[in-house]
């Protein structure tokens, strides 16, 4: 079968995948598939602040690095992920940064780190989920330490520190819980279009919405229409958007495996139909890209106690009927 990256360049679009350093380096079957299949590669964990920051003046690059030159070396471009997150924190981080730094932490760990892949970074994930439907604020900014320390400015200040660092990489705002049709996702997707107006017209260097795309399966339908609008909400103002987390949880699907791939191949197909229809939509990456390896083994297990199935590849590597999805529709 061609490759998921091969099929979406004939149509214009990138595919890649977000994994980690320890299964990438270590399994050599999964190596090969990722640089088979993905045109564009994220490291899941190696450029979070825990990771790079072993403590309050020391950065470690080895294992993103690592990660840069494994998709050099096989013609695929990186992807930064991400420079400011209010999880993968350090533990010194909350008895050192406060309010009188917090500027100053956050400008010059922006510097250092898109600084040192500087002209080497296709996109950067510069904010990750600062918006948090239940919270009362109007804006509905989660409660981040860098907000309580900064206000609403510190993704402007972010965002400006990165074009800074490096003017080459497109810069992202990347969030979850906007993709399915729930109310609760009405209120995040307004938001985040206020959020995304509001940078734009103070000239803050944004270019790119990030649109994680953690699906999940439901044993009732799940639909992806009130999406379709807000995807032409942020064209038109001028941002790209890319879908940087694809995967669908089967936590709650039928025990059959087939039946279940079948399902999760159905929410892929669907919401791929919807997101590909609008031309701004430019990049598909799923967030691993074998049910061998996946964020999802370690948050709620199935209650038959069964293998989660959220990715194109089995855990033996062969392609699942999502993987056909993708195919089709790329
Ligand atoms: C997840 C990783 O996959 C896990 O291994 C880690 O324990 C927690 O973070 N949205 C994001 C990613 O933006 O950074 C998260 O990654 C998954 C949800």
């Amino acid at each position: 079968a061609i490759a998921l990256r091969s099929s979406a360049r004939t149509k214009g679009l990138l595919f890649g995948a977000a994994v980690n350093y320890n299964t990438l380096s270590s399994d050599q079957a999964y190596a090969n598939l990722v640089a088979q299949q993905c045109a564009i590669l994220a490291p899941a964990l190696e450029l979070k602040w825990d990771v790079l920051r072993p403590g309050s003046d020391q950065f470690n690059f080895t294992r993103a690095d690592w990660m840069a030159q494994f998709a050099r070396s096989h013609g695929m471009l990186f992807r930064g992920h991400t420079l400011v997150w209010h999880q993968g924190l350090p533990n010194w981080f909350a008895s050192t940064v406060n309010k009188q730094n917090a500027e100053k932490y956050l400008t010059a760990h922006i510097s250092r780190v898109a600084g040192h892949y500087a002209g080497q970074m296709h996109s950067w994930d510069v904010v990750n989920e600062a918006i948090e439907p239940q919270v009362q604020r109007a804006d509905k900014l989660r409660s981040t330490p860098w907000l309580r320390f900064l206000g609403p400015e510190y993704i402007d200040i972010a965002f400006r520190a990165a074009a800074a660092a490096d003017p080459r990489a497109l810069l992202t705002y990347n969030d979850f819980g906007i993709e399915h049709d729930t109310p609760q996702a009405e209120t995040k997707r307004t938001a985040v279009l206020r959020l995304l107006e509001r940078l734009k017209s103070r000239g803050t260097p944004i270019q790119a919405l990030g649109i994680q795309g953690h699906l999940f399966g439901h044993p009732d339908s799940v639909k992806f229409t009130q999406i379709r609008r807000f995807l032409r909400n942020v064209a038109d103002l001028g941002l790209q958007i890319m879908i940087t987390e694809l995967d669908v949880n089967d936590q709650q699907l039928p025990r059959d495996a087939a039946v279940r791939d079948r399902a999760v191949a159905k929410i892929y197909a669907d919401f791929l139909a919807v997101v590909l229809d609008e031309p701004a939509v430019t990049t598909i990456m799923t967030w691993g890209i074998s049910d061998r390896y996946t964020w999802l083994a370690s948050k709620k297990p199935r209650e038959d106690g069964g293998r989660l199935r959220p990715l194109p590849f089995d855990a033996q590597f062969k392609p699942k009927p999502a993987w056909q999805s993708l195919a089709s529709a790329i």
